[in-house]
């Protein structure tokens, strides 16, 4: 979804500003729905707190995490109400809107890049079975529709594909 959300505000309204604001305020939502409100508070709640539990080695990157969790749905509010900015009162605001938005995307792939890279293969090294199967059955309600493990047609499995559908092609199969 950052991908695609990074190609769109690359590309740009083009010739169809109705479509670009519909489809990047839907991968607004979407991130702000799914993984700020269900997939950091997991994080957050249970799987740091197990490794710091057993582990000091990385906990100030688990700080720095932290961090990056308690701002990340401020900001992604702050951009879904830019965006609503350049929509309602034009292009004076397509700039700071731009701006912002690659900024975020820079944040969380970078965010994501650490836990991927630092946290996971810790937790891996530290954590028990115990608790891999507490954080295996609440990661699995999320009902991501990336995740190969997902129940079908989830709420946000139906957004999801709807983005699928409505991004202009080659960033998804709509109209280009
Ligand atoms: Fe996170
Ligand atoms: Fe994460």
């Amino acid at each position: 979804m950052l991908q695609s959300m990074s190609l769109m505000v690359k590309r740009g309204p083009e010739n169809n500003q109705e479509l670009f604001f519909k489809v990047l305020r839907a991968m607004l939502f979407y991130i702000d729905e799914f993984p700020e409100k269900q997939h950091h508070p997991k994080e957050s709640t249970l799987l740091f707190p197990f490794i710091k539990a057993r582990s000091a080695r990385i906990s100030d990157l688990i700080d720095k995490l932290e961090i990056d969790h308690k701002y990340g749905e401020y900001k992604i509010r702050e951009l879904e109400h830019l965006l609503i900015g350049w929509e309602m009162l034009g292009d004076k605001k397509k700039d700071e809107f731009t701006h912002l938005a690659t900024q975020y995307i820079n944040f969380y792939m970078q965010h994501m890049q650490l836990e991927e890279n630092l946290i996971i293969p810790e937790a891996l090294e530290v954590l028990n079975e115990e608790e891999w199967e507490t954080l295996d059955a609440e990661f699995a309600l999320n009902q991501d529709p990336l995740s190969p493990k997902r129940p079908r047609q989830s709420e946000y499995d139906v957004l999801f594909t709807h983005i699928t559908q409505l991004a202009p092609a080659p960033i998804g199969l709509g109209e280009s």
